[in-house]
């Protein structure tokens, strides 16, 4: 069963640990990461950019699909089907597909404007059951073609979205999309602390999860951060696996060619780095 991902949210965060959000980019990924959730007992947060959507025929397809496999695949740990970076439009069409969950990234418009948009999608969210993310300050890097370079979000505008009564909310730290440059400085833990002490309770997401090295992960953790985002080194392992494969001729023995063997080996390595995160994480054993 799908559900709201606010409950697993706020036990992250009363146990100092996060959940990880593991984005969709096709079916053999929906099925490898309920699986591994399945395997190491761990709530999960299956996230869907809406070009991932498109991707992989609309919102209604991608919902059918979770939905469906969660129940056939016997999965019994929390899942949380979660729009990422929504707009204000695909947040609604996202409610109506049957979503558990939305993010509205708000955070490209004016502060006031992002306070009345999200103000209104969580009172929507919220009357129908679903949990609802905000964002504050831009996150850097690229996603989908959208690119932003990385920002600090102003811990006083925080706070005005997290009053409206977000479930958990994506505040930009320094981190950023994608692989990180060599000359990344890290986290800014100085912005985190100032935010953790305007925003109180409010689970903190940190999204670019992407090559975040350990001692960064587990200190937000310790601050704070309840979630955390992780899709290009899932896509980097599943792109080896399939290297691999090919470059070792694999594809072209016997039935080699078929997709469900030449995908497995991909399907493998994504599903190997989706158990490393929750280790990393510490939401093992948390379902
Ligand atoms: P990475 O691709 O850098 O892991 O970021 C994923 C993310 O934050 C999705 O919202």
């Amino acid at each position: 069963m799908l559900v709201s991902a606010a409950e697993m949210m706020r036990k992250a965060m009363e146990g100092q640990y996060a959940v990880g959000h593991f984005n969709l980019n096709n079916l053999e990924w929906t099925k490898g990461i309920l699986e591994t959730a399945q395997e190491m007992e761990a709530p999960v947060i299956l996230g869907v950019s809406e070009g991932a959507a498109k991707y992989m025929g609309g919102f209604g397809t991608v919902a059918a699909m979770a939905r469906a496999m969660a129940e056939e695949l016997k999965i019994t740990v929390p899942v949380a089907l979660h729009l990422d970076h929504g707009t204000y439009e695909g947040c609604y069409k996202c409610i109506k597909a049957g979503f558990t969950s939305i993010m509205f990234d708000g955070s490209h418009y004016p502060i006031e404007e992002n306070i009345e948009k999200s103000r209104e999608l969580i009172h929507v969210a919220h009357a129908l059951g679903l949990s609802i993310e905000a964002e504050v300050g831009a996150i850097g890097g690229e996603e989908d073609g959208v690119i932003a370079m990385g920002e600090c979000a102003d811990p006083a505008e925080c706070k005005m979205i997290a009053d409206l009564g977000v479930d958990f909310l994506a505040a930009g730290i320094g981190n950023i999309h994608g692989k990180y440059p060599a000359n990344w400085p890290g986290l800014s833990f100085d912005t985190l602390a100032k935010i953790k002490a305007t925003v109180g309770d409010m689970p903190l997401v940190l999204h670019g999860g992407t090559g975040i090295p350990e001692d960064q992960i587990k200190k937000a953790i310790s601050m704070g951060v309840a979630k955390i985002n992780v899709n290009t080194e899932c896509q980097l392992a599943f792109a080896k696996g399939l290297r691999e494969y090919i470059e070792a001729g694999k594809d072209l023995e016997g039935k080699g060619y078929d997709p469900r063997k030449l995908l497995a080996p991909a399907a493998k390595e994504m599903k190997a780095m989706v158990r490393t995160k929750m280790e990393m994480f510490g939401c093992v054993g948390k379902a």
